[in-house]
């Protein structure tokens, strides 16, 4: 026992890194056994690994790179004085970076509150940084609570904090993340008394979102004629490394030395084919059919309808954005109107198929569906509630879909 314990000392000292076997160093490779990950076994993040790809849809190799990273740091090779990673995602608009953090949240803790969510677009001028880090006595906003709190930043291993498009943030939000990223604190501007207002980072998993990179990656695609509407067929490894060199260049263009620096793990989220797409939709016709069972409502969606709805939104360069306002406005829109109209009534299952003219048609089977009763909707509702996003703004208690689909909303109404 001793003497094994010993052993276990001389191992864990890092000295010497660099010996020849056998020649005075006191360790032969005799016993020594070859490391290699068994086939077949369970991965150690199965669980993280599982709600990501069941969620986000197109982006493997994205999503293994985070997982790497998390793995790295989780076996102790990151700075302890720094957050546990800092992940960068990069690539085009409406490919689901940001979903990915969510998805993220919800794999690592189950909980979505658990990350806190920082709109930099929200943070385009220089005094709206208070909001984060509060504002000193006197000031405007001073009788807020900064939103990177001790309290809500709190000292649980792996909470998320997002910084979602960076792109779009005041120069002075890119100084208070270099010190996050670099000493893995936060000075606040708001302390309270006897309180030295710095807020411990060490716990947390920063990511970063950005579109750098998407026009690099778009050329990539174009010069390489690559077609995405074939899928990717040829030399599918050659194409992908020089889709994720050209937006690395962008990054290294866009952000200095001293900033890229920091980063635990540059990622590049790719271009969603149409196959891609295709099953987005799917995934986007089950929320609003979920949305509408809410209201006591059956939806069912034939593949006609299906075909004619990914024809008219499927649009590789915008991504999933042009397919959710597709699904908006020919069957949410819709519905919406009959139900305004007095047309259809709780219980009634909604038929949308293709009709004769080439335009979605609507039908009603009354008495269908089995409505809610009212205790369990509430249940459903808090269940709604949990998934909440940390949103200082609204009083009103809103499922994190419907938050959420009126960013997109208000996104794509900016791009046309
Ligand atoms: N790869 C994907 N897999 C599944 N859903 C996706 C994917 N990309 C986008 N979506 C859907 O589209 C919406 C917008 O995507 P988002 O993650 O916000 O894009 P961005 O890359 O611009 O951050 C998401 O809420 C999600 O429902
Ligand atoms: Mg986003």
């Amino acid at each position: 026992m001793g003497k094994e314990k010993k052993k276990a000392n001389k191992a864990a000292k890092p000295e010497p890194l660099v010996f020849v076997p056998g020649k005075g160093s006191g360790i032969s490779l005799e016993g020594a056994t070859e490391l290699t990950v068994p086939e077949g076994r369970p991965h150690p993040l199965a669980d993280v690994l599982r709600v990501l790809e069941a969620e986000i849809i197109g982006q493997e190799r994205a999503i293994k790179a985070i997982v790497r990273a998390l793995m790295r740091a989780h076996a102790g090779f990151r700075d302890p004085n720094r957050p546990i990673a800092v992940l960068f995602f990069a690539g085009p608009t409406g490919v689901g970076k940001t979903e990915t953090v969510r998805a993220l949240a919800k794999a690592l803790h189950g909980d979505l509150r658990k990350m806190i969510k920082i709109d930099c677009s929200e943070y385009a001028e220089p005094h709206a940084i208070s909001r984060l880090v509060g504002a000193p006595p006197g000031y405007i906003g001073s009788d807020k609570p900064p939103i990177l709190s001790k309290e809500a930043v709190g000292s649980e291993p792996n909470r998320i904090i997002l910084f979602d498009e960076i792109e779009k943030a005041h120069f002075r939000l890119h100084n208070l993340l270099l010190q996050i990223m670099d000493e893995g604190r936060l000075t606040l501007a708001m302390r309270d008394k006897g309180d030295d207002g710095v807020v411990d980072m060490t716990n947390c998993i920063i990511v970063l979102t950005s579109n750098v990179g998407a026009t690099a990656i778009e050329q990539t695609i174009m010069d390489n004629r690559i077609g995405f509407r074939r899928g990717l067929e040829g030399d599918v490894h050659r194409a992908d490394q020089q889709i994720y060199e050209a937006a690395k260049r962008a990054f290294q263009r866009s952000f200095s030395p001293e900033f890229r620096n920091r980063i635990t793990e540059f990622i590049v989220f790719r271009p969603l084919s149409r196959e891609n797409l295709s099953r987005i939709l799917q995934k986007l016709l089950m929320q609003s059919a979920n949305r509408f069972a809410q209201m006591g409502f059956g939806l069912q969606v034939t593949e006609a309808a299906r075909e004619w709805l990914i024809e008219k939104g499927v649009n590789i360069q915008l991504g999933v954005r042009p397919l959710v306002k597709t699904v908006e406005k020919y069957v949410e829109t819709p519905l919406a109107e009959y139900y305004a109209w007095g047309l259809i009534e709780p219980g009634d299952l909604i038929i949308c198929d293709l009709g004769e003219g080439g335009e979605l048609t609507f039908r009603r089977l009354p008495h269908e569906v089995s409505i809610v009763p009212e205790d369990e909707a509430e249940e459903q509702e808090e269940l709604a509630e949990e998934t909440e996003e940390d949103d200082d703004g609204g009083e009103m208690v809103r499922p994190e879909a419907e938050v959420e689909e009126e960013r997109r909303r208000k996104t794509v109404a900016g791009e046309e």
